[in-house]
């Protein structure tokens, strides 16, 4: 856990929200439609969380099981992306299953690449916080294929200008590690659901500079976001969803808060 020398953070830019798996509280979760709602509401930022189908595609999908939002059953690693196509990941959300016409883009399962290609036409900036899941159980075939992907939008690495539209996150140091090494260029996020002794100074493990801790390590030591500003991090907070925790974060200098409401912070934070 040594690091480099660093400058501290340059200048503080606004605070950026990131739409959590989409704008997941109006439409089913990582589908393209809580996507398009999300860029439709300003949104800075999509995060979403990948996983690999039997046949290697990547899937935006949360759960290890499709169970709890699709109509079908079994890990997603155990199917194939045709198998997937098949199923309906938008009817549990009630307001979605009463449209008269089925709305395909709310209810379809969605692929990695499908979603760059909504970025890549969204006629403005939307960065994307992609987190790899489940990563050491592939043992690298997730950030390798992410990668690849990346590579074919032209988003592995370094832009031509300004910083990077993508930062990859995980909760597990050793898949953006593996990041690292391909995507040197590419900003990696340190995913925090408890804050280890190694990291209560603020800093991070090698090569990271961006933390993700949760809304409760917040909640209880505010003094952590300056801890980890001081050691030349970022800090991206989630799941922001309360009026009371978007204030605490805008109060604490935090850089980037992710949460399922996107238009409600936007408007909170007087950008809407
Ligand atoms: O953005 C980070 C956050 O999504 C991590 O938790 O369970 O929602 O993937 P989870
Ligand atoms: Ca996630």
């Amino acid at each position: 856990y040594a690091h480099p020398a660093r400058d501290l953070r340059p200048e503080r830019h606004p605070l950026a929200v990131v739409a959590h798996r989409g704008a997941s509280e109006d439409a089913p979760e990582h589908t393209l439609a809580a996507y398009r709602k999300a860029i439709e509401d300003g949104a800075d930022a999509l995060e979403c969380d990948v996983r690999l189908t039997a046949d290697g595609h990547l899937v935006c999908v949360h759960d290890r099981r499709v169970n709890r939002t699709s109509n079908g059953r079994g890990a997603v690693s155990s199917l194939e992306l045709a198998d997937l196509a098949t199923l309906d990941f938008g009817s549990w959300k009630a307001d979605v299953s009463d449209t008269e016409a089925p709305d395909l883009d709310a209810t379809s399962v969605l692929t990695l690449e499908r979603l760059l290609e909504l970025v890549a036409d969204a006629g403005r900036r939307v960065e994307l916080a992609i987190e790899t899941k489940h990563p050491t159980r592939w043992a690298g075939q997730v950030e390798q294929k992410l990668l690849e992907l990346l590579g074919r939008f032209g988003l592995a690495g370094p832009p031509a200008d300004g910083p990077s539209p993508v930062r990859v996150m995980s909760f597990s140091a050793r898949s953006l590690h593996r990041v690292q090494l391909s995507a040197p260029t590419l900003p990696t996020v340190y995913l925090m659901q408890f804050v280890s002794p190694r990291h209560r100074d603020g800093r991070l493990p090698a090569g990271v500079r961006i933390a993700g801790p949760s809304i409760r390590i917040i909640r209880k030591d505010p003094g952590y976001v300056a801890r980890l500003h001081e050691a030349g991090n970022e800090v991206h907070v989630w799941t922001v969803n309360e009026p009371e925790d978007v204030e605490l974060c805008a109060r604490l200098g935090v850089d980037a808060l992710i949460t399922n409401r996107p238009r409600r912070v936007l408007t909170q934070l007087g950008r809407s």
